[in-house]
């Protein structure tokens, strides 16, 4: 059997034929199964991605637009300021409503966190060992039960979590959320380039090595599911996107979006400031009237550590990757005829050499492509950043355990501190070095206000409304 004549096409003339090289001795299935993973490549973005890596590589960040650039001046958003007050009530009728939805980004790999299998499985509780889908997707659940109107929830996958995802959320009934309120989507995926040969690498003799086009995917592929129509027809009017490796996260924050409507923003986006040149986070910036994220590692050392006259950093306003869009916003910029820029990265990916032998290269060997949501900023007619406090709203679950920031012990103490500032704000005291922790039914203070003011917890517990339930000696249960 010959490969199928117009892959052959496609691969010849995108100088990938090279991942042919062992069809001869495949045997059918092995055959079958290569034929439809080339099947599936989209040949169209071929160009765009030999063309990154052999000119914009090297260009980064439009050093022009760096040199004039400043952190906009945003808003500033905590719970007791006067401004969230003033913002609430119109973020809460959205919600009454229904006027707004959710996507969820869990596609990535999750290779810095070291665990198999979807991040938003991992067992974070810092008690219950609830995983990031269950605190997430349970506060979803809470705010539709608040506000009467379920959440429309959207959420990405991608090949790698796909499948362990929709098995996972299924087999816990969405956490509460109604099946019918919740649609999953794929990104695509996009195959790594050998640096030095700009060609494919195949990482079995059938099989060519893929990576997800990055959390940018997001907006084609929720369009190609019919996820904006989906929105549409359920009245939605405004989106917010979160991350599933955040369980502080806050896209539905009634202030938060009320600052998005009361400013009529095509994006609004929560930003912490950024302390120290070597966070790992994206910054917002604005010059001339244009407004983008510089990714941190696309923003070169000099400028990351540049700092004001009143010692902040010049580029301060650290993104988290929890963005608000009006919905005709991303609709139209999915019937633009620009697609987001890919961007990319040198990573060591492991291949079959010519003679078959598996390499496992230790030092980038090739070019990852990825597309970043945020590039949709400089399509906006307006931007608004809201500062919030990242006790309130962000610990991102990045790295493995004993790592020295964003690790599953990081994460379970930024938890545990704002659950005993959210009791201690309802007069209960918890004893010293105790955990507790606030089950994802709890959003703020309001659920709590049966709990008896000037009672105290002395063990290791999770508060589910007004009761508390304790844990004994706080052993963990199981999250599955
Ligand atoms: C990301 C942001 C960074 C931000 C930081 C905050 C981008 C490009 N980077 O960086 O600006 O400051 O989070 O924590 O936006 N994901 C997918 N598909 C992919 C890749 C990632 O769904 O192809 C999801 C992951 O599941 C995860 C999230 O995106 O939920 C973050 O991915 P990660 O690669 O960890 O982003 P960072 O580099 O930390």
């Amino acid at each position: 059997m010959q490969p199928p004549r117009h892959i052959v096409e496609s691969l010849e003339q995108a100088g990938q034929a090279g991942v042919l090289r062992f069809w001869n001795e495949l045997d059918d299935e092995g055959r079958t199964r290569l034929a439809r993973q080339l099947e599936e490549i989209d040949w169209s973005v071929f160009d765009d991605m030999r063309h990154a890596a052999t000119v914009a590589a090297d260009e980064g960040v439009d050093p022009a637009f760096l040199s004039v650039a400043s952190t906009p001046a945003g808003q500033r958003l905590s719970p007791d300021h006067r401004s969230a007050a003033a913002w609430r009530p119109a973020g809460e009728e959205a919600l009454a409503i229904g006027q707004v939805g959710a996507i969820l980004v869990a596609g990535g790999q999750a290779s810095r966190l070291r665990c198999d299998g979807p991040k938003g499985v991992y067992p974070i509780g810092p008690i219950s060992r609830a995983s990031l889908f269950e605190i997430l997707l349970g506060r979803l659940a809470a705010i539709g039960r608040r506000y009467g109107r379920e959440v429309p929830l959207a959420i990405m996958t991608s090949s790698s979590t796909d499948a362990e995802t929709k098995a996972y959320l299924e087999a816990h009934r969405f956490f509460g959320l109604d099946p019918d309120a919740v649609l999953f989507f794929r990104q695509a995926d996009l195959p790594p380039l050998a640096i030095d040969s700009l060609t494919m690498l195949l990482d079995a003799p059938d099989h060519v090595a893929m990576a997800p086009d990055g959390h940018g995917g997001m907006l084609r592929a929720l369009s190609a599911a019919g996820g904006i129509d989906w929105f549409a027809r359920r009245g939605i009017e405004h989106v917010s996107s979160f991350q599933v490796d955040n369980p502080l996260a806050s896209p539905l924050d009634p202030a938060f979006l009320g600052m998005h409507l009361v400013s009529n923003s095509d994006i609004t986006t929560q930003v912490v400031e950024k302390r120290e040149p070597d966070e790992r986070v994206g910054v917002v910036v604005e010059a001339g009237g244009v407004c983008r994220v510089v990714e941190y590692s696309d923003l070169p050392k000099t400028l990351s550590g540049e700092r004001l006259p009143d010692g902040r950093l010049r580029f301060h306003a650290g993104s988290i990757a929890v963005h608000c869009f009006r919905l005709a916003f991303l609709a139209e910029a999915v019937a633009g005829k620009s697609s987001l820029p890919l961007h990319l990265a040198r990573k060591a990916v492991s291949f079959l050499d010519e003679s078959g032998k598996r390499v496992s290269p230790t030092t980038p060997n090739a070019f990852k492509f990825e597309r970043f949501i945020f590039d949709l900023f400089p399509l906006a007619r307006r931007v608004t950043t809201v500062m919030i406090d990242p006790a309130e709203g962000f610990a991102p679950l990045k790295h493995p355990p004993g790592s020295v920031a964003d690790s599953p012990e990081h994460v379970r103490r930024a938890m545990v501190t704002q659950a005993r500032r959210l009791l201690s704000r309802m007069e209960v005291a918890v004893a010293d070095g105790i955990d507790v922790e606030l089950a994802p039914s709890i959003i703020d203070e309001f659920d709590l206000r049966h709990m008896p003011p000037g009672s105290r917890i002395e063990r290791p517990c999770v508060v589910i409304g007004e009761s508390v339930v304790s844990w004994g000696d706080g052993t963990p249960r199981s999250s599955s």
